[in-house]
């Protein structure tokens, strides 16, 4: 089954400097919690164990953050501040964590290719961190997408209807509904303008992918801004075989722009961390 989950997080962060200037946006926090946190409990929640992480210069901070701090451990070993590490010592001691650095900025399709050496030959998810996803009354949107995956064995994107105003921001599919949440694409395109759009149906940032991608990725042009898209390898591959799109349950904050990652920090700070259930 789905054992590893690639993180693409190398990227800049130019929408949150001056914050980003040192540090990975990876690691901005919803109250207290990193959003790559958020995204590695989601992938355990859906049974996988092993993270592959895509990282770049300036992102350290994820690897100190997914290790042990034996001088902070000292400090508060013992106290009640340990309920604070609650979390994070949960993930470090069911998951496992590789790192490998993207050099060269060439596109997400570039990210995930030069993942490809922590995955292998078999199927695996990709979490976008910026993407926060969170289903409260519920299975999380991977846990959703890994069912899927068990009964279908093809490459899966999880889409959403976002306004028309919207659209240019994402990949679009369409596709032909084979059930009321899930379509088999036909289509897909790279950040259209909205009269170009072939649907409202955009790609937010959870994936599986089944390992021939790699090989389509790398017979890819640069498309979209000059850089290697996703969105244009699963169009050969929804083309070779099958590629489903999936209408999550959930909701999702785009917290790569302010207004998604203040939603997201007032969501998560009324429905969990005032509750006792952010740690
Ligand atoms: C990437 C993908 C795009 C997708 C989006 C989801 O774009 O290229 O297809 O819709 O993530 O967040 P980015 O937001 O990295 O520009």
């Amino acid at each position: 089954m789905i054992k590893k989950c690639l993180f693409p997080a190398a990227g800049y962060g130019t929408r949150f400097l001056p914050v980003t200037k040192a540090m990975p946006k990876e690691m901005l926090p919803i109250v207290n919690k990193p959003l790559i946190q958020f995204g590695v409990e989601e992938a355990l929640a859906a049974g996988i164990p092993d993270m592959a992480i895509v990282t770049g210069r300036n992102k350290r901070a994820i690897e100190d953050h997914f290790d042990i701090s034996y001088e902070l451990e000292n400090q508060i070993q013992g106290t009640d501040k340990e309920d604070y590490l609650r979390g994070i010592r949960h993930l470090m001691s069911h998951c496992s964590f590789s790192y490998t650095r993207q050099v060269e900025m060439k596109g997400l399709g570039h990210a995930i290719l030069t993942g490809r050496r922590l995955i292998g030959d078999e199927p695996f998810a990709v979490v976008l961190a910026d993407d926060l996803c969170l289903n409260l009354e519920g299975d999380g949107v991977l846990s959703q997408m890994v069912q899927l995956y068990k009964q279908f064995r093809c490459s899966i994107v999880a889409v959403q209807e976002v306004p028309r105003e919207e659209i240019h921001k994402y990949g679009v599919i369409a596709g032909e509904m084979i059930r009321d949440d899930i379509f088999r694409v036909n289509s897909m395109v790279e950040k259209p303008k909205a009269e170009d759009a072939p649907s409202n149906l955009a790609i937010i940032g959870r994936y599986i992918l089944t390992p021939d991608i790699f090989e389509l990725i790398e017979q890819t042009e640069p498309g979209k801004g000059g850089e290697i898209q996703i969105t244009d390898a699963l169009m050969k591959q929804a083309q070779r075989g099958c590629v489903l799109a999936y209408k999550f349950k959930g909701k999702r904050y785009d917290c790569g722009s302010t207004e998604g990652f203040i939603q997201a920090t007032q969501f998560c700070y009324e429905q969990l961390y005032s509750k006792g259930l952010l740690y």
